[in-house]
């Protein structure tokens, strides 16, 4: 008793303490608290990954991605209109490739009939205003899941580069806007901007995935797109350690260097320190890619009534933003982009 009666003689005022700075003036009201918001989420911020799929008619859902659905073309162009309508400024594009189609090169890349360059033509020709960014990756098209070529159990780096900056001019040509290697092999961003500028298409961007980490988010996307089964060991002789953000910083240079109009960190949400340092050095167009595991995450909790789904989802793009991004792909983007249009 007599050291609480002590305590409070000694304790000074809370006036004192603060030196009479009180930070909660601020957060009082609503209007104060709008007055100094300092990052603002916006439709604009937002790229919305889609899944394709062969047939017509369709919308498969993801189990592992409530929400989430892998659309034949027909459906997907009326996806795009909706994306667009809202002010959704890009959609990023995924194949699911039929297995009979996926062999050891990942050949079917190079169709320009392929699932992606239809995707791409449909969506152009029914909204264009919309940006249409696609991947070149290897993966959804080889039989063993990995971004390249496969030889002896090695990844072919040279090989699939070539490879890979071919399937970059049929994009291209089929009316992709942005070209986004996600396969982190070395020297592909200039070996693309090289093929793409030599077929005259000096106007269409790239944006790398520069900082593409070995990480266990992505396993929902793997079920996606159906590599999931096929996928044998990892992918840490091509993507970055979850350790390391020295070499982000060295890989994000390296692509800028070769041509990158815009950089990619991904994951995001576990990567927020990365997003910041690249904005710090580089002042560039930076994005996030908020992955299928990270979506898994906030939509299962939410589903099990543990957080507020909505809340949580919102916090999360506001996150990147407030860490440097100027973008966020995210399979949230369509309900985000309803909610950010009613508020
Ligand atoms: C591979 C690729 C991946 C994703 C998109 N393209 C990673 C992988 O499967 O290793 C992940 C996207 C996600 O998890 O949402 N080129």
């Amino acid at each position: 008793m007599n050291k609480i009666i002590r305590a409070r003689a000694r304790m000074r005022s809370v006036d004192e303490i603060t030196g009479s700075r009180r930070l909660r003036r601020m957060r009082k009201a609503d209007w104060s608290r709008r007055l100094v918001r300092e990052t603002r989420l916006a439709v604009e911020d937002l790229v919305w990954p889609v899944f394709v799929t062969e047939g017509e008619g369709r919308e498969d859902p993801v189990a592992a991605m409530p929400g989430v659905f892998r659309y034949s073309v027909d459906r997907l162009v009326r996806e795009a209109e909706r994306a667009a309508a809202l002010g959704i400024p890009a959609i990023a594009t995924f194949p699911n490739v039929e297995l009979e189609r996926r062999d050891e090169r990942g050949s079917a890349i190079l169709d320009p009939d392929n699932i992606i360059n239809r995707a791409t033509r449909a969506i152009k020709e029914a909204v264009p205003e919309i940006g249409i960014i696609t991947d070149v990756a290897l993966d959804p098209f080889t039989s063993h899941g990995h971004d390249g070529i496969l030889k002896d159990g090695i990844i072919l780096n040279d090989e699939t580069v070539a490879h890979i900056a071919e399937a970059a001019v049929l994009q291209a040509e089929a009316g992709a806007d942005v070209i986004a290697p996600s396969d982190m092999m070395d020297g592909r961003v200039g070996a693309i901007r090289d093929a793409l500028d030599s077929a005259g298409f000096q106007h269409v961007a790239i944006m790398s995935y520069a900082t593409k980490f070995a990480s266990a988010f992505y396993g929902p996307y793997r079920e996606a797109i159906g590599t999931g089964g096929l996928l044998k060991g990892d992918k840490k002789t091509y993507y970055i350690d979850p350790a390391n953000t020295d070499e982000a910083l060295r890989e994000t240079d390296q692509d800028l260097a070769e041509g990158a109009d815009m950089v990619m960190v991904k994951p995001g949400l576990p990567y927020l320190d990365i997003i910041r340092r690249i904005k710090d050095t580089f002042a560039v167009p930076t994005f996030a890619y908020q992955v299928s595991g990270e979506y898994a995450m906030i939509r299962a909790a939410a589903r099990n009534g543990w957080i507020d789904g909505e809340s949580a989802m919102i916090e999360s793009l506001t996150a990147f933003k407030r860490a440097g991004c100027d973008g966020v792909l995210t399979y949230f983007a369509l309900e985000a982009a309803e909610l950010l249009r009613k508020s």
